[in-house]
């Protein structure tokens, strides 16, 4: 006989509990901003944002209402960053939210996070119009969070759902400072928008041509825009960025997107742009991971990102973006394992492994930057080894350079903007592992790893002061996780517009 499954134990019971459950929803708000010298009107609900010592201090009038107080002894609200106590028809406002942002000198990631968790608490209640007072508090920060997690990619949707508007008017005592600090966040977060939304097409939506019309996009802030096209590519004997887009239909571009603000040296960041990585001949066989290689473009959307966040706030610096956009495909057309190869900077190199493509195309950018600009140092940002993600997963970044000073720097970039990253070893013992027998060098290592790839890059860093970073598992989140939606990131562009502002001279 057979025994009956207890009820919840069930599967069906798991299941039809789950049909009837609406579809998870992500927060959907269109902010937009307006900047008052206070008072507030207070037909608006209020948002009062908070740090632990405003709470402690009383800082704000509405502190001293009794119906307030009795809420925050209640709740034991003491500012804690993401405490949220919503109060209905207080002190004539019809709502004010007591919104916790941590400690007072709270950086400016921390705000930025607590405006982010604000979004979700703004969708649900479909308000239309709220007044936000921030005290003392870097009130920009706070929109900045808000803007980059109200972030939703939904163009590719038939019926999306329509966000809600929202109107957040923030009081203000100096209102020109507030708004000049304002536009300046609002440039990186469109910055970050753009590396997002690229990361977020996939590859059937952004071919390597596709990526370059994004960049000549940016032609109407100044920025200066070259795309060589495979010919041009050919022309310059850019073999190995040739050879990785060889098999696609969809061919190989090199993007240069250049923000001249200062008349110093330029610095250079370069970007992979691989619109999709099939592994080549080389396939990549795991169906999860396949598809997330719509995403390994995340390099140049970073790149570019960063140019517009720059270009955007007309920033004093002279910075360089060379993209290497690629589509690594099967075909009758595409390169082989076997194959040797010639870089642009004459270089041969044996493929040992189609899939390591992204080291390739990066060799020839790497080059043509040198060639082009005499960068006075260069990044690179690639999501480069899988490698690295078994070692820092999505915590970190990983840092690889032989220039202390460049580490520092990218560093404390890191550090500020809250892409944080952690050196890894780069030297001359991984040599050994790219030895070839028939070219100059093999393009993969006897053990694979992050490091072998990055001293692969070192052979075309020329003189030049140079670090690369492995963003392999950054630039895609699964979960939404502080200013960050789940889906694209746009993980390096906050990292690197920062450190490009510390080029000014
Ligand atoms: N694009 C991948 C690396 C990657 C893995 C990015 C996971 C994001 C998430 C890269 O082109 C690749 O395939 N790397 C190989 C190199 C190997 C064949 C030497 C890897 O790391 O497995
Ligand atoms: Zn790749
Ligand atoms: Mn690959």
């Amino acid at each position: 006989m057979s025994k009956r499954p207890s009820f919840a134990k069930s599967r069906w019971f798991a299941l039809s509990v789950l049909a009837v459950l609406p579809a998870a929803v992500s927060a959907a708000i269109n902010p937009s901003f307006v900047f008052k010298s206070a008072p507030a009107v207070n037909s608006q609900p209020l948002i009062l944002a908070l740090s632990k010592e405003d709470v402690q201090a009383g800082s704000h009038a509405l502190l001293q209402d009794a119906q307030v107080k009795a809420a925050i002894n209640a709740e034991l609200f003491d500012g804690t960053s993401g405490q949220l106590i919503k109060l209905y028809h207080v002190a004539g406002y019809p709502q004010v939210w007591l919104a916790g942002v941590g400690g007072a000198n709270g950086d400016k990631t921390a705000l930025s996070k607590a405006g982010a968790a604000l979004v979700p608490a703004l969708d649900s209640s479909k308000l239309t119009a709220v007044t936000l007072d921030a005290g003392q508090l870097n009130a920009s920060a706070l929109l900045y969070g808000i803007s980059l997690r109200a972030y939703h990619f939904d163009q590719l949707k038939s019926k999306a759902k329509p966000a809600t508007a929202v109107t957040i008017t923030t009081l203000t005592q100096d209102q020109a400072s507030l708004e000049q600090q304002h536009q300046q966040q609002q440039a990186l977060a469109a910055g970050v928008m753009l590396a997002r939304d690229l990361t977020n097409l996939p590859a059937g939506h952004l071919s390597p041509e596709q990526f370059a019309g994004f960049a000549r996009e940016l032609k109407q802030h100044g920025v200066k825009v070259t795309v060589l096209d495979e010919k041009a590519i050919d022309k310059q004997g850019m073999g190995a960025l040739s050879a990785v887009g060889r098999g696609s239909a969809r061919t190989p571009r090199l993007v240069i997107a250049h923000w001249q603000g200062s008349q110093a040296a330029p610095v250079a960041i370069i970007g992979k742009g691989i619109t999709f990585d099939t592994g080549g001949y080389n396939l990549k066989t795991d169906g999860d991971s396949i598809v997330r290689m719509t995403s390994d473009m995340g390099g140049a959307a970073a790149a570019l990102g960063t140019i517009k966040a720059l270009a955007l706030q007309k920033a004093p610096v002279n910075v360089v973006a060379v993209m290497a956009m690629a589509e690594n495909m099967i075909s009758d057309r595409a390169y082989l394992p076997g194959d040797v190869i010639k870089t642009a900077q004459g270089l041969t190199v044996q493929i040992t492994n189609t899939d390591a493509e992204g080291r390739l195309v990066l060799a020839d950018a790497m080059w043509y930057a040198r060639q082009q600009y005499q960068p006075t140092a260069m990044v690179d940002i690639a999501t480069l080894t899988g490698s690295k993600v078994g070692a820092l997963g999505s915590y970190y970044a990983g840092l690889f350079s032989e220039n202390d000073q460049l580490v520092n720097q990218l560093t404390q970039a890191g550090q500020r903007s809250g892409e944080a990253l952690w050196r890894l070893p780069l030297n001359d013992q991984f040599a050994s592992e790219l030895k070839s027998e028939v070219a100059d060098l093999r393009n993969t290592g006897k053990t694979t790893g992050a490091s072998t790839a990055a001293w692969f890059l070192k052979q075309f860093a020329g003189d030049t002061p140079w670090a690369h970073l492995d963003i392999a598992g950054n630039a895609l989140s699964s979960t939404d996780k502080g200013i960050t939606p789940a889906g694209a990131t746009g993980f390096g562009v906050q990292l690197l517009t920062d450190w490009s502002l510390q080029q000014q001279r």
